[in-house]
């Protein structure tokens, strides 16, 4: 399999980065890093979620953030939705992409959206056939799909049923999600290899969290693999708030270092987005969680 000659990233960011902070960021700020992001490059911003706000107080404010927006020609916004109210917030708003999102593990289903995975399937199914009517783009995170912080290990075969069923419901793409970073090369090869039975390699993601500090070399596995989408958060941002351990993303300047050595094309321009992962942490106080970086340092 060779590599892919260009890569789309997928910057969440604003949603998977900021969702589990505890400084809640102003709107303002939120809408400026998302400025920051689009003129550094990237095409694909997951700009917030439209999910209950005692579940994640911290991206309340979505109806607000996504019609601010001052939308750059050729850069996709989508948003998390869990549920029809959800997505009737996000439609209200202006959302033409969507994401849903599920698992195929029952205590996470629970955790994270309080229902099993059948109704989960069910709600999604209900959401994307709305989202698809309403000519929206929908992509379907899997999560857990190396590994569970409740239940441990997920079977490959479980999640490509998975995805298999949620393409078959009307999705454009599926995001499979290491939700706690457990995942390793030897593991993501397995995995994707099993996937790419049911679904076909364009129509799939791989989004990483860097827990364990293997995101990158699985992202390299995932390349092999052929698959040319990729999810990240600038800054190294975020966490799932209904998964313990589970550290931030893999940092979108240590991806686009990885491809722009690789000779794989992104579009993004590494300065303006190291720039953008600044201007974030000091809103946040703390330091950008990339190596680059750091590496950077005052170039
Ligand atoms: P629930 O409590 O079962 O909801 O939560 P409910 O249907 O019983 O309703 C309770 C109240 O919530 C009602 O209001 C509803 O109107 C309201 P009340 O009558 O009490 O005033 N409500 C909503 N409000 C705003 N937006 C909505 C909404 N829905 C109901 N969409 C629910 C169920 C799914 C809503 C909840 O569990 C939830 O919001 N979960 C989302 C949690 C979340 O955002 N997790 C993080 C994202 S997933 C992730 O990070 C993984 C990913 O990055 C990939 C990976 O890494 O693997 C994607
Ligand atoms: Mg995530």
């Amino acid at each position: 399999m060779s590599f892919p000659k260009r890569v789309t990233i997928v910057e969440v960011g604003p949603r998977d980065g900021l969702q589990n902070e505890s400084e809640i960021i102003p709107t303002p700020i939120k809408i400026e890093f998302i400025h920051q992001l689009a003129a550094a490059g990237l095409s694909v911003i997951e700009a917030t979620s439209f999910v209950s706000k005692k579940w994640v107080p911290a991206l309340a404010d979505g109806s607000d953030v996504l019609p601010a927006l001052n939308q750059h020609a050729g850069v996709r916004y989508p948003v998390l939705v869990p549920n029809e109210t959800g997505l009737n917030a996000a439609l209200a708003a202006g959302a033409k992409d969507i994401a849903v999102f599920t698992t195929p593990s029952e205590t996470f289903s629970m955790k994270n959206t309080n229902c099993t995975v059948a109704d989960s399937l069910a709600r999604m199914k209900t959401v994307i056939t709305q989202a698809k009517h309403a000519g929206c783009r929908v992509r379907a995170y899997i999560s857990c799909v190396l590994g569970c912080p409740y239940e441990g290990d997920i079977l490959p075969d479980s999640v490509a049923a998975m995805a298999y069923a949620l393409m078959n419901d009307g999705c454009d793409e599926i995001s499979l999600g290491d939700t706690i970073g457990v995942g390793t090369p030897g593991k993501t090869l397995a995995l994707l290899e099993t996937v790419m039975k049911k679904v076909h390699r364009d129509q799939l993601a791989v989004h990483f969290h860097d827990t364990y500090g293997q995101a990158l070399v699985n992202i390299y596995v995932a390349l092999q693999c052929g698959i040319a989408t990729i999810d990240s958060a600038v800054a190294g941002l975020g966490g799932c708030p209904y998964a313990a351990g589970a550290s931030g993303n893999v940092a979108t300047e240590d991806v686009v270092y990885l491809l722009n050595g690789m000779g794989i094309e992104t579009g993004v321009n590494l300065e303006k987005l190291i720039a953008a992962g600044r201007f974030i942490a000091k809103k946040l106080g703390h330091p950008p969680r990339s190596r680059v970086n750091a590496a950077f340092g005052d170039k």
